[in-house]
């Protein structure tokens, strides 16, 4: 039995949320006694070139886990391809009242209703600075907007200007669920403007800092199947360099936990297959030519394994660690690049969008 799972039930006493904390401030101001355990191995049939980046697995940690980025530098030692920080709205802000994160263990999900709860862009870029030294992998930092902002823009902008250079990517998030009207930059039209003016200001960031950083757009599972070939459409249109499929879903599947009627975004297992729908919608509209990062209920190195052949490039985690402990992530690399050899596959990349056809050995 792993350390994690040994403590489990003594963590499951606590609030969510203070568990949470917990976790970050232990990370944070212990970083060697937090990886002791871990043993951190890569293996070359994991290893990924994406936007020119090198991946040293296409394991990564999901934006929320690391609000104010405060712990990255550590959490990249537990075998992190990649890792992303945020969402980071221009001012702190408290979010939503408590409680605001429930565990559904009988699900192996939660339902969070947090409402970009952060520290703000200033401690942000402070805690960027003092980490990125100690850091080695690849940076997405994830980006939104502020409650009372009107104009999406005027916090978008900024912080794309701000942490344009230090980021290996950049996330704009427009589908968190506990920010009103926050999805609603997902319409078509709006969506149009919005992103037109984002590549516009990349490409002026492109030249100010010589250095192409990736824009991605996160967006919702919950979304008809017009609306997403809209999507894929204005993403083309626009030349946003990838996709991370999903955010939360505010969809109530059939759930044993008494918590299921909670307002908010649910995520974990539950996600899986509706966050794959969408998945495969948008390597289809975009016929494989976008990169995309799948998240949403991978628990496993076969659902990651899954979501590849689905179309994804790179897969993230959130929940399952909450339930599995970071020890899942080697765990994952090691099943995950097995199951690639014996499929015949030389790489990893080698697999994306591979299920359509029977596994190719290489020749
Ligand atoms: C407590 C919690 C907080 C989250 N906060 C954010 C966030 O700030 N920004 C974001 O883009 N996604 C956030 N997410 C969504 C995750 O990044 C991910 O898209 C979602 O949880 C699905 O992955 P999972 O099923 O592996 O958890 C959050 C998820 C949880 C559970």
């Amino acid at each position: 039995m792993s350390l994690y799972k040994f403590f489990r039930p003594l963590i499951f006493k606590l609030d969510p949320e203070v568990a949470h904390n917990l976790a970050i401030n232990f990370l944070s101001f212990t970083p060697n006694l937090a990886t002791l355990f871990t043993a951190n191995q890569d293996y070359k049939n994991l290893q990924t070139k994406l936007w020119n980046l090198d991946f040293s697995s296409p394991i990564g940690m999901a934006a929320g886990f690391d609000k104010n980025a405060a712990a990255f530098a550590t959490l990249s030692k537990f075998g992190f391809g990649f890792v992303e920080v945020g969402t980071v709205t221009p001012k702190s802000q408290i979010g939503n009242d408590r409680p605001r994160i429930f565990r559904l263990t009988e699900d192996e999900a939660i339902i969070n209703r947090l409402g970009f709860n952060n520290s703000g862009a200033e401690i942000f870029a402070q805690n960027i600075k003092n980490n990125l030294p100690k850091f080695r992998g690849i940076l997405g930092i994830n980006i939104g907007k502020n409650k009372d902002t009107e104009n999406a823009l005027d916090d978008y902008s900024p912080l794309l200007a701000k942490f344009y250079k230090d980021a290996s990517y950049v996330a704009i998030n427009i589908s968190s669920p506990n920010t009103k009207n926050l999805r609603d930059l997902q319409n078509e039209n709006q969506l149009d403007v919005f992103l037109s003016e984002i590549m516009k200001q990349k490409n002026e960031l492109k030249n100010l800092h010589k250095k192409n950083t990736p824009i991605l757009l996160k967006i919702a599972p919950d979304l008809t199947y017009e609306e997403q070939e809209k999507i894929a459409a204005t993403i083309i249109k626009n030349q946003i360099d990838g996709v991370i499929i999903s955010n939360t879903t505010i969809s109530r599947p059939t759930l044993k936990s008494s918590s299921v009627h909670e307002t908010g975004g649910l995520s974990g297992k539950p996600l899986f297959e509706k966050s794959n729908e969408v998945l495969k919608n948008f390597y289809n509209f975009t016929q494989g030519k976008i990169p995309l990062i799948a998240v949403g209920g991978v628990s496993s190195a076969a659902d990651v394994y899954e979501k590849i052949k689905c179309g994804a490039s790179l897969v993230q985690i959130y929940s399952a660690f909450i339930y599995q402990g970071f020890g899942l992530v080697e765990e994952i690399k090691k099943e995950l690049s097995g199951m690639v050899k014996k499929d015949g596959f030389e790489n990893i990349s080698q697999v994306v969008g591979a299920h359509d056809f029977k596994a190719n050995p290489a020749k």
